[in-house]
């Protein structure tokens, strides 16, 4: 008998586990009434603001336009230089082009994956000596695979230069910072609820969370044309809104996002142990980190092979991601890097792989992962 392939995301576990509550949402979404907007979009924002811990929770139609959204509400625009890394998904920096600012992408720390401070305090130093006409404005750091950034030296280094912190959270939903939930830690922090994040819904959607109460304004404007008052735009807004649909189920996933990220830490446990000694670079957690699992990432010299081997043993995997943003065709030699260059970054690019990863994975199936990774490293390394 063959098995089934094991899917390396499967958002429509979720969905099936979870099928009578979802049903139920969307039945009440429709009946309401409301088609754009409305109470089931504020009820969510309300309910993920207080799983948070902040005041206002502006929910938008991606994670993408949220990046946007909060940028352009935080004053970045022409002349402003906002610093990330080129280690994460394309949408960090496209959402920085967007909203009129100059990306610089700094290097990543090799052990978390997520941004160096030091790169990113050369990064600046070298900005305002070389660039005059560029005003640093703003940081991003992208707590990327679910792993919390190094927070503390990041802030101090964007205070230190009068700039904002933007967390990027799309993939770090429930992830703690030395015990403080991550989103809650910069001026404002993004959030995507595409369908595999660890809080997904079936469709698209995103939204950032923050304490201060002008720039929630500010962005719940910008969501909409840049409305004060409708029909009036006092500035020039996007169409980005949440669908009520997509809210309402939210707003279950929501109630299920501790315990799915109590799985996701148990599944990362077993692959911890069984893998260990074998050859595999695997994932660390830095002691002031609570890990959310998004991802399960490690490293191999032989991707090709390993990912080929475990296909053929029925396990998917995946790539996150095959290239740097500043290596992508659309953004190679235009992109401001840090000095010395991005050496980490590239040196992980051919390596990394993901393993599956979602909270419905049984027992059997992360066995099976275990015994495919094990026998290749036993063969190959
Ligand atoms: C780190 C990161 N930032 C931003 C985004 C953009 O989110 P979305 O796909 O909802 O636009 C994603 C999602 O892929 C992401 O992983």
């Amino acid at each position: 008998m063959t098995l089934p392939f094991v899917l390396f995301a499967n958002p429509g576990a979720a969905y099936r586990e979870r099928k009578a509550e979802v049903l139920a949402a969307v039945e009440r979404s429709f009946d309401s009434g409301h088609y754009i907007l409305g109470k089931e979009v504020e009820a969510f924002e309300k309910c993920f603001a207080a799983y948070l811990g902040v005041d206002h929770v502006v929910s938008c139609a991606n994670g993408t336009d949220a990046i946007e959204l909060a940028l352009r509400a935080l004053g970045v625009g022409p002349g402003k230089a906002v610093f990330t890394v080129s280690h994460t998904a394309v949408a960090t920096v496209a959402a920085i082009e967007r909203a009129g600012g100059q990306p610089v992408l700094v290097d990543i720390d090799e052990a978390t994956y997520t941004m160096a401070p030091a790169s990113l305090d050369a990064a600046i130093q070298h900005l305002l000596v070389h660039r005059p006409d560029l005003a640093p404005a703003a940081v991003i750091p992208v707590h990327l695979y679910g792993h919390p950034c190094d927070m503390d030296a990041i802030t101090a280094i964007a205070t230190r230069h009068g700039m904002s912190v933007l967390e990027d959270c799309a993939q770090a939903h429930g992830a703690r910072y030395k015990g403080h939930m991550v989103g809650t830690i910069g001026a404002a922090a993004s959030f995507s609820f595409y369908p595999t994040k660890n809080l997904g819904a079936l469709g698209d959607g995103g939204g950032v969370a923050t304490n201060d109460a002008v720039l929630a304004a500010e962005m719940a404007a910008l969501r909409q044309y840049g409305w004060k008052e409708r029909y009036i735009s006092a500035r020039t807004g996007i169409n980005s809104r949440l669908d009520p649909v997509q809210a309402a189920i939210l707003a279950v996933q929501l109630k299920h996002l501790n315990v799915d990220n109590a799985v996701r830490k148990r599944i990362a446990t077993i692959y911890t142990t069984e893998l260990a000694g074998c050859g595999l670079i695997l994932p660390t957690t830095a002691s002031w980190a609570e890990h959310a699992f998004h991802l399960y990432v490690i490293q191999c010299s032989n991707r090709t092979g390993f990912t080929a081997f475990l296909r053929e043993r029925g396990v998917g995997t995946a790539v996150h991601y095959p290239a740097p943003v500043h290596m992508q065709p659309a953004y190679e030699n235009r992109m401001l890097l840090a000095p010395g260059g991005l050496s980490v970054t590239e040196s992980i690019t051919d390596r990394i792989v993901s393993l599956p990863m979602f909270p419905q994975l049984s027992h059997d199936d992360v066995a099976r992962v275990c015994s495919a990774a094990r026998q290749w490293a036993k063969t190959h390394n």
